[in-house]
């Protein structure tokens, strides 16, 4: 999917938290947003999921403008924290079957795979640890059939070994004309996947790089 920010401005109330951003986007390209706390990257995240508002003509996904799309599709999101309480009880494999609009099949079983999934498969829920309850949310956006993937923090807690298999699988899905959009404080691990970085500073300041120019 192709992503085009167009002075795109955002504030809470007083605060400017993005000013006049703009940068575009090709099918499977990989943008890694990095910053400190504060500087606005889930802010950001937040204004192309249309979770926040932001004025027409400032975000454009393929042609169309966000705020004229109802129902979006395509998009897999890994939000930074995740909220999670079921009163009733629910396993693994039901969260992950809800979510795949299709039968099982290959690919469904490949995801689950790699990020190893089965030994928890049947399990509750809510007897998850962080960072497998972090895999189950990445599952779930990956199932989506994303042509836009965009992963707030994805591995915070997660182990080296299971954020390399994510790395694998970022890079299956952008060789195969995804375009991702990830924030992390951990650049390492996105490295040799990103394609542009966006850095963001406090007040809405911002630089937009090619990889080879970051350091
Ligand atoms: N709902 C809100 N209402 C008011 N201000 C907010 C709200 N959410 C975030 N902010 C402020 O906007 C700024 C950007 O926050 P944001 O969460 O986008 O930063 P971030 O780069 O994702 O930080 P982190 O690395 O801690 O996740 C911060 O100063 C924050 O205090
Ligand atoms: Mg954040």
């Amino acid at each position: 999917m192709r992503v085009n920010v167009n002075n795109l401005s955002f504030a809470y109330t007083q605060k400017i938290v993005l000013n006049k951003l703009n940068f575009k986007l090709e099918d499977g390209e990989f943008l890694t947003v990095v910053g400190r706390n504060g500087s606005g990257k889930s802010t950001f995240i937040k204004c192309l999921l249309k979770i926040l508002k932001v004025s027409d003509n400032s975000i454009y996904l393929d042609d169309a403008d966000i705020n004229s799309i109802r129902k979006f599709q395509n998009i897999g999101y890994v939000p930074q924290r995740i909220e999670f309480s079921y009163e009733f009880p629910i396993t693994v494999s039901e969260v992950l079957t809800s979510s795949y609009l299709k039968r099982k099949d290959a690919y469904y079983t490949s995801v689950i795979n790699s990020l190893d999934i089965n030994q928890f498969y049947r399990d509750n829920i809510n007897t998850l640890s962080g960072g497998q309850l972090q895999r189950i949310f990445i599952a779930r956006a990956l199932l989506n059939n994303p042509k836009l993937l965009i992963m707030d923090e994805p591995t915070v807690g997660v182990d080296s070994e299971n954020i390399k298999a994510l790395v694998k699988i970022l890079g299956d899905l952008k060789a195969r004309g995804v375009t991702i959009i990830i924030s992390t404080h951990e650049v390492d691990f996105v490295r040799e996947l990103t394609d542009y970085v966006l850095a963001m500073s406090e007040l809405g300041d911002y630089k937009f790089l090619e990889a080879d120019q970051w350091q």
